[in-house]
């Protein structure tokens, strides 16, 4: 129970990647606020982890609205008297041709992506810079450190985040915070199962040396790691949970990879 009565927001967390986020951390111990557009959603999520004895609150939350987002950093305080951990997860995808991607669209994307997390990191920021300790952890992805097809809008977010996490890092260190952020590659979960097509699909599992997409508990693992004290000398860092596709250059068939030995 490496996160006992820790009081953690998870943004986007009615469902996914963001609710394994939030099962993982409360059964670490976290008292943890499920925040989320989806209103109904974030409720259903924190009855299910009532159910399950752990301590849950749900908040509905639209991450782009300043207003809606210092309403969410008070209700943690109302309901649990602190805030030791922030979970930037609430995140859009968007899989479209650069010169088909629209202004909506790529501001739309941005907003989400990277003014929600810049809005919750600050409303959180303040709080925890009060207490003197905190962590902020960023869901990113690799399309944010590498140029994925189709990924204009998404990947520039996602690279800013990456950017953000750095310089947060850097200047909120002296308040005892923490900044990091996690960058998976692909997960199952309700996000690609609408954008992955099978060539998407059939592609990345050829790409991955671990020849498979994520499930989302292993992205919360790696979040429950860099919010505990297994992790209090890293800050600014980005890791990736991507199965070895950031890392890895040529892939050859194994049959093919013995034949170049010989
Ligand atoms: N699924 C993947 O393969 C993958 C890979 C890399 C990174 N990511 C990132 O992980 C995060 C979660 O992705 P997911 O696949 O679980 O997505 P998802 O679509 O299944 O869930 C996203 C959640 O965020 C909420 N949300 C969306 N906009 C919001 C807003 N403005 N305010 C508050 N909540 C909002 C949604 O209601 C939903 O509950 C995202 O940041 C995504 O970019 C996902």
């Amino acid at each position: 129970m490496r996160l006992q009565n820790q009081a953690a927001i998870v943004t986007g967390s009615a469902r996914g990647i963001g609710r394994a986020i939030a099962g993982r951390l409360a059964g670490e111990g976290a008292h943890v606020l499920i925040a989320d557009v989806d209103g109904e959603g974030a409720c259903r999520a924190a009855a299910q982890l009532r159910h399950d004895g752990l301590t849950a609150q749900a908040v509905p939350v639209d991450v782009t609205d300043p207003i809606r987002v210092k309403a969410m950093v008070q209700a943690a305080f109302d309901n649990f008297g602190r805030l030791d951990i922030l979970v930037n997860n609430a995140g859009v995808g968007l899989n479209r041709p650069f010169l088909k991607t629209t202004l909506e669209e790529f501001e739309f994307t941005v907003r989400v992506n990277l003014i929600g997390a810049f809005l919750c990191s600050q409303a959180a920021a303040v709080r925890m810079a009060e207490q003197g300790a905190g962590k902020i952890i960023s869901v990113a992805s690799i399309s944010g450190q590498r140029g994925a097809q189709n990924r204009s809008a998404y990947g520039a977010s996602k690279a800013a985040v990456i950017q953000l996490t750095k310089v947060m890092a850097l200047e909120l260190a002296r308040y005892g915070i923490r900044v990091n952020a996690v960058a998976p590659g692909p997960v199952v979960t309700d996000m690609t199962d609408v954008t992955h097509s099978q060539a998407i699909r059939q592609t990345y599992q050829s790409r991955i040396p671990l020849r498979r997409y994520a499930q989302c508990d292993e992205i919360a693992a790696a979040v429950a790691f860099l919010a505990s004290d297994d992790a209090t000398f890293i800050t600014g860092h980005t890791l990736n949970v991507d199965g070895g596709f950031v890392s890895s250059g040529l892939i050859f068939d194994l049959d093919d990879a013995a034949g170049a030995v010989e």
